[in-house]
């Protein structure tokens, strides 16, 4: 067993441009651990690199240097398939927008991912799932039946279901009032007591103050890395990012 699920040594992102333009890299060389049952938040201001981070951290975006390393395998070393097989086996993702398939019930969207994989998740897992989510009386329910909060819970459910090592969560409260928001914090945190490892890019502050870490990042460098921070501890850090004066 691994010592990291997730690991990035020195990553580097750079986008292709068009013809006649200077490429600038996005993530300037990154490296992070995260272990079993840990909570990482990653903020920084809007274009310093989170989403970019994130998609690299998962496979979804290739690095342009470095590497990043799932329960020890290396993705740039390994074929599409392979790392498309890590993914499915090891990585769940929740996103801002839910991404919920608006034709099938809260129940059947949880059991897709399982179904398109050809896992044997059954009837039982996808009704805990939704369980632990606290939405078994909504499971027949489309998502256009369902809050913004409650169908944020039906994608967790979807990612519950597949008992992924490690789920990236992109800004998975952007869209929610406090109080949903709230609940679905919950509920990654309560991924995180269980075992697995979460990774969460916010640039809601209360949100990050409920990881075991804050990553802080600034034009795609880590600029600070904050331990059980306080909400004040965050906004300080981010507010270090401002022009002085500003
Ligand atoms: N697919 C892409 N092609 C070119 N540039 C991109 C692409 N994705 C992101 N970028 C650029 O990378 C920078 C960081 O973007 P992003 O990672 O989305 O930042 P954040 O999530 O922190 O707001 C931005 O300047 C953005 O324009
Ligand atoms: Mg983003």
């Amino acid at each position: 067993m691994s010592e990291y699920v997730v690991e990035a040594k020195n990553i580097t992102k750079t986008f292709p441009t068009g013809r006649g333009e200077i490429p600038v890299p996005v993530l300037r060389g990154i490296s992070l651990q995260v272990t079993a049952g840990e909570f990482v938040a990653i903020v920084g201001p809007s274009g310093s690199g989170k989403s970019t981070l994130l998609y690299c951290l998962s496979g979804l975006e290739t690095v342009s240097s470095g590497e990043v390393f799932i329960l020890e395998q290396p993705l740039s070393r390994l074929s599409r398939p392979a790392q498309a097989t890590i993914r499915r086996d090891h990585i769940g993702f929740i996103f801002q927008s839910y991404n919920l398939i608006r034709s099938l019930s809260a129940r059947d969207n949880v059991a897709l991912p399982a179904r398109l994989a050809r896992r044997r998740v059954g009837a039982k897992a996808v009704d805990e799932a939704l369980e632990q989510v606290s939405l078994s009386d909504r499971a027949s329910y489309k998502p256009a039946m369902l809050s913004g909060g409650q169908q944020q819970r039906v994608a967790i459910a979807r990612v519950l279901a597949m008992r992924p090592d490690v789920v990236f969560a992109d800004e998975p409260t952007g869209a929610l009032d406090t109080h949903a928001g709230g609940q679905v914090l919950d509920l990654l945190a309560g991924i995180a007591r269980a075992g697995g490892s979460v990774v969460m890019v916010t640039h809601d502050l209360q949100a990050a103050a409920r990881a075991d870490r804050v990553v802080v990042l600034r034009d795609g460098a880590t600029h600070r890395t904050l331990l059980r921070p306080r909400v004040e501890d965050v906004f300080a850090a981010l507010a270090q990012d401002q022009p002085a004066g500003a």
